[in-house]
């Protein structure tokens, strides 16, 4: 981003947000260009397309702007999981990938991302390439009309959209994974079928904050 540009924009943020929030956001976007600079220089920190909030120009309310996770907080996460190569990771709303790369140094059999936006699948391709992923499915399509692969079982959703959006999306997953990691959409404490195994509270935000689900045992679909 152009300097001027990027002065702009942290003086919007100032008054938008106070000086606490935009101290941390400018910490966090370093953070992201430190991620993506240690694994081979991909791309997951610039800023997505807005495409993301409208079809055909109209605004949608059931989705919200692209934005990657934090990584050590998907990774506290994970490490709470014991994944072994059993398991099959699906990042709902993938964007370029940020969620997937992480998951990629744990035993998954399988990384799988959904998105509906192609340039984010296009990024989020190239970056996975570029650190020579051969294990991952990346697919183009709506997250609340797509076919869910049925191996699935540790399902990632980083606010792609609103609860209840997240809700019916997760009604479509059969059978039901063994985990599901909410990230900032700590308004969902139930989700049936499972119980709320841990929560997280991360930095003066509550955006990367975390809820782990796990499924209620004898519960399988
Ligand atoms: C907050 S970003 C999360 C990025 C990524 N999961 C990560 O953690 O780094 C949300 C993503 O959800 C995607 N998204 C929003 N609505 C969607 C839908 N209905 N189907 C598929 N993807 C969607 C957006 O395009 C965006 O890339």
């Amino acid at each position: 981003m152009h300097v001027l540009a990027r002065a702009r924009q942290i003086q919007r943020n100032l008054s938008a947000d106070g000086l606490r929030a935009t101290l941390y956001k400018s910490y966090y976007y370093g953070l992201g260009y430190v991620f993506d600079a240690f694994h081979e220089r991909i791309d997951t920190t610039s800023p997505a397309t807005q495409e993301t909030l409208t079809e055909n120009g109209t605004p949608r309310g059931d989705r919200t702007a692209a934005f990657p996770c934090h990584p050590g907080v998907l990774r506290r996460a994970l490490d709470a999981l014991a994944v072994s190569a059993n398991d099959v990771f699906l990042d709902i709303g993938c964007g370029k990938g940020r969620a997937l790369v992480v998951a990629r140094r744990y035993p998954f059999q399988r990384i799988i991302g959904v998105d509906l936006i192609p340039s984010h699948i296009r990024v989020c391709r190239r970056n996975l390439e570029r650190l020579g992923s051969r294990n991952h499915q990346l697919i183009l399509g709506d997250a609340l009309k797509i076919d869910y692969p049925s191996d699935v079982t540790v399902c990632f959703l980083f606010k792609p959209f609103p609860e209840p959006v997240i809700l019916a999306c997760l009604a479509r997953l059969l059978p039901r994974p063994r985990a599901v990691i909410l990230m900032g959409s700590d308004a969902l404490k139930h989700l049936p079928g499972y119980r709320l195994q841990e929560t997280y509270r991360h930095g003066p935000s509550d955006r990367f904050d975390y809820l782990l689900f796990t499924r209620e045992p004898g519960v399988e679909s």
